[in-house]
């Protein structure tokens, strides 16, 4: 089997590694997609709070099918298609689950979209609905809504039934959120986000959804209304910013963190209905996930550091 491995921080290598057989209690996919993530970035770097030991295969979820089964194994049946999050390791064209982590796929979700999938939408959906208690007719504004936690939310925050303003700093990725299903755009490069924000709401959104932190989160708290709430996604921008706390009494606003890598973890059941969700609104066509741009295994590295690098628009998967 081939994967991508870190061998020391910073690079990857594509590489023939070990063949992974399932021990009891698992099973193996065979991958044939991986999505990226941010996060896959920051491992490599050496920039996430967790850091495996080298080397290490990075890649946090993939989609394909089950190849083979532990001898204790009910379900899935070997030959459903699944997709998993695995944390480490997707970059890979086989790997070894849990069972219990293997979630069979509605046939209109094809491999690329589902290996983007669990991450961006279970934290939209988990942020907007769990965090923000967005209620339908609000209005949110979606920060990085090219990127691809902020594509998601977009859409996300559209089944919930919110009105949702996009902001992005290029043409490409408001074109993307416009697709996505965004009410309006703002450029975040140039537009003033406090006064654009608040005229499109007329006088304030309910909802900020920002994983970009850096110098627009400033403006974008002062955009919220009266009892608004800032949903801190992530800090994409490299910056972790200071809100002035005048800002949050004000208006009676709240600022609510999003940590939902770590209540997925400790929360696996809630996380599992949270998904099942999500995947029930695929099926019945209420969403409709964004495909993802492929590339081949070989890509990774050059991949990684277009998303580091704010070149990606959407989402991207490997192809093993
Ligand atoms: N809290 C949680 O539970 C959770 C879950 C998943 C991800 N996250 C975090 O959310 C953030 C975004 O993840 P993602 O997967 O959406 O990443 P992404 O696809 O790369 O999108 C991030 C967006 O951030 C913006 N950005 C601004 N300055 C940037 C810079 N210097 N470098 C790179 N991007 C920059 C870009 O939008 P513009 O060009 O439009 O500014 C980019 O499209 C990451 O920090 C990630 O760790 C948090």
């Amino acid at each position: 089997m081939r994967a991508v491995v870190c061998e020391e921080l910073g690079s990857v290598v594509v590489t023939e590694t070990k063949p992974v057989e399932p021990g009891p209690g698992q099973v193996v996919i065979a991958v044939e997609a991986a999505g990226v993530n941010y996060v896959d970035g920051l491992f490599v770097q050496g920039r996430y709070q967790i850091k495996p030991p080298l080397p290490f295969v990075p890649g946090y979820e993939v989609a394909g099918t089950v190849a083979a089964a532990g001898p204790d194994v009910t379900a899935p049946a070997v030959g459903t298609r699944v997709l998993a999050t695995c944390g480490l390791g997707g970059f890979a064209s086989r790997i070894v689950v849990p069972a219990a982590a293997a979630v069979p796929i509605p046939d209109r979700l094809d491999a690329g979209r589902a290996a983007t999938f669990t991450q961006s939408y279970s934290t939209a959906l988990f942020a907007l609905r769990e965090r923000g208690a967005l209620r339908d007719g609000e209005s949110v504004l979606v920060l990085g809504a090219g990127g691809g936690v902020g594509l998601a939310a977009v859409q996300v925050a559209k089944a919930l039934g919110a009105r949702v303003l996009a902001g992005a700093s290029s043409e490409a990725k408001r074109d993307a959120a416009l697709a996505a299903g965004a009410d309006a755009v703002l450029d975040t490069s140039a537009d003033d986000v406090k006064a654009a924000a608040r005229a499109w709401s007329d006088g304030g959104v309910d909802l900020v959804y920002d994983p970009i932190g850096g110098d627009v989160a400033d403006p974008a708290l002062r955009a919220l209304r009266e009892q608004g709430r800032y949903l801190v996604i992530g800090f994409a921008s490299g910056a972790i910013p200071s809100l002035p706390l005048n800002q949050v009494l004000l208006r009676n606003r709240a600022v609510v963190g999003v940590d939902w890598g770590a209540w997925s973890m400790g929360h696996p059941l809630e996380q599992r209905a949270l998904l099942d969700e999500l995947l029930g609104l695929v099926e019945s066509g209420r969403l409709e996930p964004v495909p993802p741009r492929t590339e081949p295994l070989e890509n990774a590295a050059a991949v990684l550091d277009d998303l580091l690098n704010r070149r990606v628009v959407g989402k991207v998967a490997l192809l093993p």
